[in-house]
């Protein structure tokens, strides 16, 4: 049901378009090819603005593909029925997206040279734009109030459970050569740099002017004024607001959600659990 969660291994999925047997099998049995290159994020920190740069990189800038076909069929989500189908069905080097814990990943990933982008985001703004999110759509557990939506997250009750724990997990690849970590903010705040940061990752000469196309057509605007990528193509039924993906875009939003002393509650909790890893993994204040 589109108002419950589903649970899987301990963990709540969204109720729709997700099944434990399809998660079983994304797990144990999808195959990851090398030439595989992998979007993975905790579910708001920027999913599919990642992927609009990755779709655009291909396309060296232009436009037909992003503004013809949606973004989760450019990039499938390897653990969604729907996503599952269609990534078997791709041939060749294929995009693909997750929001897996590295615990409930593909298996075949790890013995292979495909590549993974992971990108984080400051947990309090995931907070804020995931609570919009899902009271604009009808896939998960509705939070009623902030309040509410920021207990569940600091439970681990949340769509793909901890943030904590899928960072921490995520991060543990961080020296591996076929693995780059990036931040929303370092995204937001030089987008330029950031991107070729990526072509190089992934061995790709783009050309100045087909960067600056790859930028202009990535950005907040031109995304929230495409219909392939700003999720108003989902199922009617899924949608309570016609376009419930791209809210605002900035960084830092929290602090007008946030009061004082739950924002210190969070960092305490944060300092808890995350103060032995390197503080510059996360780039935010
Ligand atoms: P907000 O709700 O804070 O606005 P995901 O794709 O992982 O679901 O993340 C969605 C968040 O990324 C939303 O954050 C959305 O606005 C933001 N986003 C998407 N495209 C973006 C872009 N081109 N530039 C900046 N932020 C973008």
């Amino acid at each position: 049901m589109a108002e419950d969660n589903l649970w899987y291994e301990g963990i709540p999925f969204p109720g729709i378009n997700f099944k434990p047997e399809i998660l079983r099998k994304a797990q144990e049995e999808f195959m990851i090819k090398d030439e595989d290159v992998i979007a993975v994020t905790y579910p708001k920190s920027g999913t599919h603005w990642l992927i609009e740069i990755l779709c655009l990189i291909q396309s060296k800038g232009d436009t037909k593909w992003v503004q013809s076909v949606p973004t989760w069929e450019r990039s499938p989500w390897i653990e969604t029925e729907s996503g599952f189908a269609s990534a078997n069905k791709k041939e060749g080097p294929r995009l693909l997206t997750s929001h897996l814990p590295i615990h409930l990943f593909p298996k075949s990933f790890f013995s292979s040279k495909a590549k993974v982008i992971y990108v984080i985001r400051n947990p309090k703004d995931i907070i804020v734009s995931g609570y919009f999110f899902l009271n604009s759509v009808n896939l998960a557990k509705k939070p009623k109030s902030m309040e509410q939506y920021l207990e569940w997250f600091l439970e681990g009750n949340v769509i793909y459970g901890s943030w904590f724990d899928h960072v921490r997990g995520w991060v543990s690849m961080r020296e591996r050569e076929n693995f780059l970590m990036l931040s929303y903010e370092e995204l937001k705040w030089d987008t330029e740099r950031t991107v070729e940061k990526i072509c190089q990752f992934l061995s790709k000469k783009v050309e100045p002017e087909e960067l600056s196309l790859v930028l202009k057509n990535s950005s907040f605007q031109a995304m929230r004024e495409n219909k392939m990528s700003n999720f108003s193509m989902a199922d009617e039924c899924y949608l309570v607001h016609k376009s419930p993906l791209m809210r605002k875009g900035v960084t830092g939003d929290w602090k007008n959600y946030f009061t004082v002393a739950q924002a210190e509650a969070f960092d305490k909790l944060f300092q808890e659990k995350m103060a032995d890893l390197p503080q510059e993994l996360f780039p935010w204040e």
